[in-house]
């Protein structure tokens, strides 16, 4: 007997755990869902299953297996663990990782003893190294486990059955003793056991499930082709199945088995090393973590900016996957109000808020007036520093070796005589220039410092590099609103050249050039600068005033530690602009406007707007957030700067309250002018184009353009499914699962997988298919009413994901039909999914009335009905049966418009 710890009491947790129970071993099941665990308590079946009542109620009566939420209780004994959470699919076919993370971080939280952990649920393939990963990082403190993967391959409906009988288990492990403690587990059952690596043990389950599905998706081929030369699927597949070579397993024609991306210049917010948020292309992001031309991989430790969809608030996702890969197709534009964009290929999953919430769809179902959100809040993130150490940061530095370092008070020169004796000769040839200059290089004094022989104040030290030692800077420099303004100056107003100085040497300057009149600006500049204990030069020409800094720390500083680019197009938020105060993000914004802002009057000057223009486009969808987290929603365009060719983007604020929110961005002088405006708004317009809803705010589609692209998309997937995009835009994330995601793996390594390819176009049309039979029979469905037999995906469960009957349904409400419906037991499940439809108690009341009835679930009751009694309740008696349950002759004989999946209607055949 062997202690088993089960996660999750669904369809594979509540089997699997009675399995084991079943063979003599002491099983704890835990789940998070409370109501669950009471209900099983109570000996309540949370699923339907066939045979499973009774065997929980024998196994639970013997003691062998207990539920609980408690994973202490779960783990306490226990030697295997096996997670069976849910790995629900997104609308690309992603398999969402969230409550696998979560059951791996809480085991890891929670496990006492070494635990052999085993992975059930169907994961991506690699994500039992990721598995891995998580418990290692998590555990307070290292604990002994191993993981093995062993996919699940029951059905639902025979699951029982399925367990105590499996064609094959299936066990991965990098651990080969782990792999061969869990073989005996499943040694009773008699059943080969496949052992393999983790990986292959993953691809196994993605393998089998394509090949039955390219099963399925072949004879629903052929079933259309018979349909139209009159052949007769069943009898075809029949014939095909006797051949031992074929066999006749899934050859049943029926409605089907139950890679979206983004363009490289997409901005989205990402976390470095220290948690600051950097806005970065996605192209970058991807060429950061590998300089494939095309790869699919698994970024260590990246975060981005997310929203949960679950709490609706902002949050910071892990990178699971970043992928490239060449793309041909369509690719759609949808513009909001506010000016917003979103490029995505038509199949990107869009997040749009409807009356019932968040709602996950296709691009391509966009339409217009959908609401789509940008993000206000930020999530909590780590605090930038109160001040820069630069004497720390430049140790690390490459500048490291040519910084020097120099006392005010000439404090080195005093205390020279107390540390000259610990320089070591190698380390310093002359070292009394310490005690001539009052200064020394950074390694010398790093190198004093931690003997612990030069202790002096940290503000009264002062940097430079040898060859301008005329710059000095202060080594602390506070991150105030002095340093945020003087970064906003910058980035409005500034550039860094590199020109050769004297004697060859390169001279890293730092200029802001401001327009004569600026005085307010140009003031505020000189006084930062000197503050900070940095000298600059002035020139002056026609208009124009420039102030120029030359230092190479300065210029170091700005554009490799602050990452705020050189020149106008690279130009780039600080690197902790979002991580910084309320206060200081706002001084920030108030150095760029002032320096490239402008106010213009509207409505002959009794109302003014505010805008910035920058040719960076990622600077640009950066600062529009920056802005939203102040409460302040900006619309935005493009346009052609007429000088430079260049395209600029203008971020525009309107309206009395937010312009009454930023009236001193643009400086002091400007303000007055900005408040006399105000003074005078004749009506206080509500502003259009957006909605305020705290976190979000609201803009409507206004357009959506459709362009058919050969380029090369990138796609992320997170671990909370979205993203944020440019201007805080909250979207969905791309990847897709099962024979799409290994479609997709295939490609992104350069493969064209036509097989997989068409067996998902085939799916996917054979449910149009029924749509379309529906409308040939009826002309139009709108207003129609039709009756459905059965919900589930298959018959014997009450599991109605990846239903084709929920996505026929769908279809033909969508064009105005009304549907009734009975399933045994699926219909509470899909009343939660889909309450428009009208639920009946039994199949005769479904016809009650109809035009038409979609078999759609082969539940064996359907079998036995009475169908002259069906026939007479039918409005019009068209029947189009998904899953060949009946006789096409004999249909007819009574009466019916007869439809099934392949069975020859234009031929000699039945119809
Ligand atoms: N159902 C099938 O036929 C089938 C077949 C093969 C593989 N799979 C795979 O097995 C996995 C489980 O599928 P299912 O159909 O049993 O799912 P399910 O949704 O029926 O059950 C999942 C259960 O896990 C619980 N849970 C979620 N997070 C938890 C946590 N952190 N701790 C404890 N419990 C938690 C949920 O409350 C739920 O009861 C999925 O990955 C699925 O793809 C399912």
């Amino acid at each position: 007997m062997k202690q088993i710890c089960v996660i999750g009491t669904g369809y594979v947790g509540l089997v699997n755990g009675t399995g084991f129970a079943e063979l003599g071993n002491h099983v704890v099941t835990v789940d998070i869902d409370a109501k669950k665990v009471e209900a099983l308590k109570a000996g309540k079946m949370p699923i339907y299953e066939p045979g499973l009542e009774e065997l929980v109620e024998r196994n639970v009566r013997a003691g062998r297996l207990h539920f609980t939420t408690s994973y202490e209780e779960g783990l306490k004994d226990a030697e295997f663990v096996f997670i069976c959470v849910g790995t629900p699919e997104g609308v690309d076919g992603e398999a969402d990782l969230k409550y696998v993370r979560a059951a791996a971080e809480t085991i890891a939280k929670t496990m006492t003893h070494p635990l052999i952990v085993i992975n059930k649920s169907t994961v991506p393939v690699g994500t039992g190294d990721w598995v891995a990963d998580i418990i290692r990082n998590t555990q307070p403190k290292p604990i002994p486990f191993s993981v093995v993967s062993c996919p699940e391959f029951l059905r639902e409906g025979a699951a029982v059955n399925d367990f105590m009988h499996p064609d094959r288990t299936v066990l991965g492990s990098l651990d080969k003793r782990a792999s061969e403690a869990v073989a005996q587990l499943y040694l009773p059952l008699r059943a080969p056991i496949v052992m393999t690596d983790l990986r292959t043990a993953e691809m196994i389950k993605y393998a089998s499930n394509a090949f039955l599905a390219t099963r399925i998706s072949f004879i629903n081929e052929i079933s259309i082709i018979c349909e139209k030369l009159g052949a007769d699927v069943i009898e075809v597949a029949q014939g095909m199945g006797f051949d031992k070579r074929i066999g006749h397993h899934f050859l049943q024609a029926g409605v089907g088995y139950g890679g979206s991306c983004f363009e490289g210049d997409e901005t989205v917010f990402v976390l470095d090393d220290d948690g600051f948020v950097n806005a970065q292309p996605l192209r970058a992001f991807f060429e950061d973590v590998t300089d494939e031309y095309i790869e699919v991989i698994k970024p260590q430790g990246k975060r981005v900016l997310s929203f949960n969809l679950e709490t609706g608030c902002p949050e910071v996702a892990d990178v699971f996957v970043v992928t490239r890969r060449p793309y041909q197709g369509d690719m759609l534009t949808i513009k909001t109000s506010m000016g917003r964009k979103i490029r995505v290929t038509y199949d990107h999953p869009v997040i749009r808020l409807t009356d019932d919430g968040f709602e996950r769809v296709l691009a391509d179902e966009i339409r217009p007036n959908d609401q789509i959100m940008m993000l206000k809040m930020l999530p909590e993130l780590a605090s930038a520093p109160r001040q820069l150490n630069l004497i720390e940061l430049l140790r690390v530095s490459e500048l490291a070796n040519d910084v020097h370092v120099s006392a005010i008070d000439e404090t080195f020169t005093q205390l020279y005589a107390q540390f000259a004796q610990y320089i070591p000769s190698e380390m310093l040839r002359h070292p009394y220039e310490i005690k001539q200059n009052n200064r020394m290089p950074l390694s010398v004094y790093w190198y004093l410092v931690e003997q612990g022989v030069l202790d002096v104040p940290i503000d009264k030290l002062q940097i430079y590099t040898a060859k301008d030692s005329a710059t000095k800077l202060n080594a602390i420099i506070p991150v105030d609103t002095d340093f945020m303004r003087l970064i906003g100056y910058y980035l409005a107003e500034g550039h860094i050249s590199i020109d050769e100085g004297r004697a060859g040497a390169k001279r890293h300057r730092i200029q802001f050039t401001f327009h004569q009149d600026e005085s307010e600006y140009l003031d505020d500049v000189r006084d930062i600068l000197s503050r900070m204990g940095l000298k600059f030069i002035e020139r002056n020409n026609t208009n124009a005033q420039t102030i120029i800094v030359s230092s190479r720390i300065f210029a170091w500083l700005i554009r490799d530690y602050l990452k705020c680019g050189t020149q106008s197009h690279n130009k780039r938020l600080p690197r902790f602009a979002f991580n910084v105060s309320r206060t200081l993000r706002y001084e920030l914004l108030r150095g760029m406007f002032s320096g490239d802002g402008a106010i213009t009057p509207v409505n002959q000057g009794k109302n003014l707007i505010i805008e910035y223009a920058t040719v960076s486009k990622h600077m640009a969808d950066a600062t529009v957030l920056l802005l939203q987290s102040l409460d302040v929603i900006a619309s935005v365009r493009q346009r052609m700067m007429n000088k430079s060719k260049q395209l600029a983007h203008i971020i525009r604020i309107s309206g009395y309250e937010q312009m009454n929110r930023i009236s001193t961005i643009l400086g002091e002088k400007r303000s007055e002018h900005i408040q006399n405006i105000l003074k005078n708004y004749q009506r206080r317009i509500t502003p259009h184009g957006y909605e305020d809803a705290d976190v979000f705010a609201i803009t409507h589609v206004v357009d959506i353009q459709r362009e058919t692209v050969d380029q090369m998309v990138y796609s992320l997937k997170t671990s909370l499914d979205t993203v944020i995009t440019a201007g805080g835009t909250i979207i969905g994330q791309c990847f897709p699962k099962d024979v799409s995601a290994l479609s997709y793996m295939a490609q992104t390594h350069g493969m064209h997988p036509q097989l997989l390819n068409a067996v998902m176009e085939i799916n996917d049309f054979q449910r149009k298919h029924v749509a379309l039979k529906l409308h040939d029979l009826l002309h139009d469905v709108n207003g129609k009413t039709i009756g459905f037999w059965g919900l589930a995906f298959k018959e014997n469960t009450d599991d109605i994901r990846e239903s084709p009957a929920l996505a026929i349904i769908k279809m033909l409400m969508e064009q105005g039909a009304k549907i009734r419906a009975y399933d045994p037991v699926a219909m509470p499940n899909a009343a939660e999914e889909m309450p428009e439809i009208v639920m009946c108690n039994n199949p005769y009341e479904v016809a009650e009335g109809a035009d038409a009835v979609v078999v759609a679930t082969p539940w064996n009751e359907f079998k036995q009905i009475d169908m002259e009694r069906v026939r007479k309740l039918m409005k019009q008696p068209i029947m189009v049966d998904g899953r060949n349950m009946y006789e096409p002759a004999k249909m007819r004989e009574l009466g019916f418009v007869y439809r099934a999946v392949g069975r020859g209607y234009n031929g000699e055949g039945i119809a």
